[in-house]
């Protein structure tokens, strides 16, 4: 659905990603894994516009997508949810909702806010409470719900749980395994809480210093004997730590 060939990207004369040929299948979960700096949020954001592209190319559906700027990939359906800042805090969740869907017609919005209170019922009795003042976890679930208003095909996810406990890191990748269950969508995971994201990923790469490192089925990558080696070599996530 989206792949990348032999890119070459980063910030200005910064380069990150080193000749990274990548690809993500449709209504799959594919984690993207790695230590602090390896290039992970750099990776989403080369395929959703937002780093600049020296050289390779990234394909969105056969079309080449490479020099198309965020906005207009948007629209294609990519979407990307930073690690923070990823819905406006000053607003209600009602309001958040709404202007995800300002391009609708009111009726379209009014029924696709149904949907996603059917997705994230945890939301339905925040609708006018600002978005600043939600848990973590809700917080992304109402970056997420925004998302699907928005009819985004893909979803980027970085670190959805970061500063969230144990606990409540569970329970949102379990609600992400279930939102790609139910609504067959693509998504792209990055994550530090490794173990767990492999148990919903079907696959994964690990990025190390803006090169991949592994490339391959998730389960594999789980049940691999060396997969604590591998967390403390290469990964220094949660488990790691
Ligand atoms: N906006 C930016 N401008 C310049 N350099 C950046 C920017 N964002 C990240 N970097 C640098 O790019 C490298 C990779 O960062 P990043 O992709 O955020 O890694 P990760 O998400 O794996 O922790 C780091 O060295 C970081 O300092
Ligand atoms: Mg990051």
């Amino acid at each position: 659905m989206l792949e990348t060939e032999l890119l070459n990207c980063g910030y200005g004369e910064l380069q990150v990603i080193f000749d990274l040929s990548a690809s993500i299948e449709r209504g799959m979960i594919t984690a993207v894994l790695g230590p602090n700096g390896s290039g992970k949020s750099t990776f989403l954001k080369a395929l959703s516009g937002l780093a600049t592209i020296y050289s390779g190319c990234v394909r969105y559906e056969g079309q080449d997508v490479t020099s198309m700027p965020a906005h207009q990939r948007a629209k294609l359906g990519i979407a990307y949810l930073p690690q923070t800042n990823n819905v406006f805090s000053n607003l209600t969740v009602s309001e958040n909702l709404q202007i995800a869907g300002y391009v609708l017609d009111k009726r379209e919005v009014e029924d696709r806010i149904d949907a996603v209170l059917d997705l994230f019922p945890e939301l339905e009795g925040y609708m006018h409470k600002k978005a600043g003042t939600l848990s973590g976890g809700e917080r992304q679930f109402l970056a997420i719900g925004s998302a699907l208003i928005r009819k985004s095909k893909i979803l980027m996810l970085d670190e959805p749980t970061a500063h969230l406990s144990p606990k409540l890191s569970a329970i949102v990748l379990e609600r992400i395994s279930e939102l790609r269950n139910k609504l067959n969508l693509t998504i792209v995971l990055v994550e530090q809480n490794v173990k767990d994201t492999l148990l919903i990923s079907d696959y994964a790469y690990i990025l190390v210093s803006g090169r991949v490192a592994y490339y391959g089925d998730a389960g594999a990558l789980r049940d691999t004997p060396s997969l604590d080696l591998i967390i403390k070599k290469f990964l220094f996530g949660r488990e790691g730590a």
